[in-house]
């Protein structure tokens, strides 16, 4: 019913020379099913956006600031995104949270101009190794997700990626246990505001996801993709992630 996902998310790494054989590698890939998307850094969008053309891979960024336009150095749009064909924008990401310091009300605000635009936003949540040891790690789900309760926004455009932080470039993977058992949590959670359509969406996992853990997590039943960093930077690695 929930159609696989797999968002390579490059966070600020390769270069402008990696662009063309990266997406070339992509482009000659025909063996799934599954949607795949590249959120490369900003500056690559219109690139790699020209090296995807005619190819079922989708454009993904991994920010953007809610404001239409207007005196706010450094940032960049979603108008901006869609101009040069963005359709998926990852908000939210533990590293925006905590390098950047962006709050739940941040993220709010991004989402909804996110699909203001009619782009569609890939909600990053999750907790640390500090909170999981404490038991917090439902807490803290919950109050990330709590205002989609009080202000419901168009399920069609949101996808949620579960990420627990202490697993984001460790190496060190959730277990399947441990990521379902989140997974289905947030999505009774999220049953309580949409209903059935949240048996609709698409929660992915992310951290430390490579070759030999994908084929497992992907197997659970509230895992539909994953959002992948490091070894999302290797074309054919990607690709064998989503198809295995
Ligand atoms: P990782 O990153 O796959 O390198 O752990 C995932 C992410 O941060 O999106």
């Amino acid at each position: 019913m929930r159609k696989a996902l797999f968002i390579a998310n490059w966070k600020m790494n390769l270069s402008y020379k990696d662009l063309e054989p990266y997406t070339k590698t992509l482009k000659e890939q025909k063996n799934t099913d599954a949607e795949l998307v590249i959120a490369p850094p900003f500056l690559y969008l219109e690139s790699v956006a020209r090296g995807l053309k005619d190819s079922a891979v989708k454009l993904g960024a991994q920010n953007a600031y809610w404001e239409a336009k207007g005196a706010f150095t450094g940032e960049v749009s979603f108008s901006m995104l869609k101009e040069l064909g963005t359709e998926y924008v990852i908000l939210g990401h533990s590293e925006r949270r905590t390098l950047f310091h962006e709050t739940n009300q941040d993220v709010e605000k991004k989402v909804r101009a996110c699909m203001e635009h009619g782009l569609k936003a890939v909600l990053c949540i999750g907790e640390s190794l500090e909170e999981r040891d404490s038991g917090k790690t439902f807490d803290l789900v919950k109050e990330q997700l709590a205002w989609l309760l009080e202000h419901k926004v168009d399920s069609s455009l949101l996808t949620i990626a579960y990420e627990p932080v202490w697993a984001i470039g460790t190496g060190v993977s959730a277990s399947v246990e441990q990521a379902q058992e989140v997974h289905a949590f947030i999505r009774d959670f999220l049953r309580k505001s949409y209903g059935e359509e949240a048996d609709k969406l698409s929660i992915l996992y992310g951290g430390s996801v490579n070759l030999s853990s994908c084929k497992e997590l992907m197997a659970q039943k509230d895992i539909d993709g994953a959002l992948i960093g490091g070894a999302s930077l290797d074309a054919e690695t990607f690709i064998k992630i989503a198809t295995s």
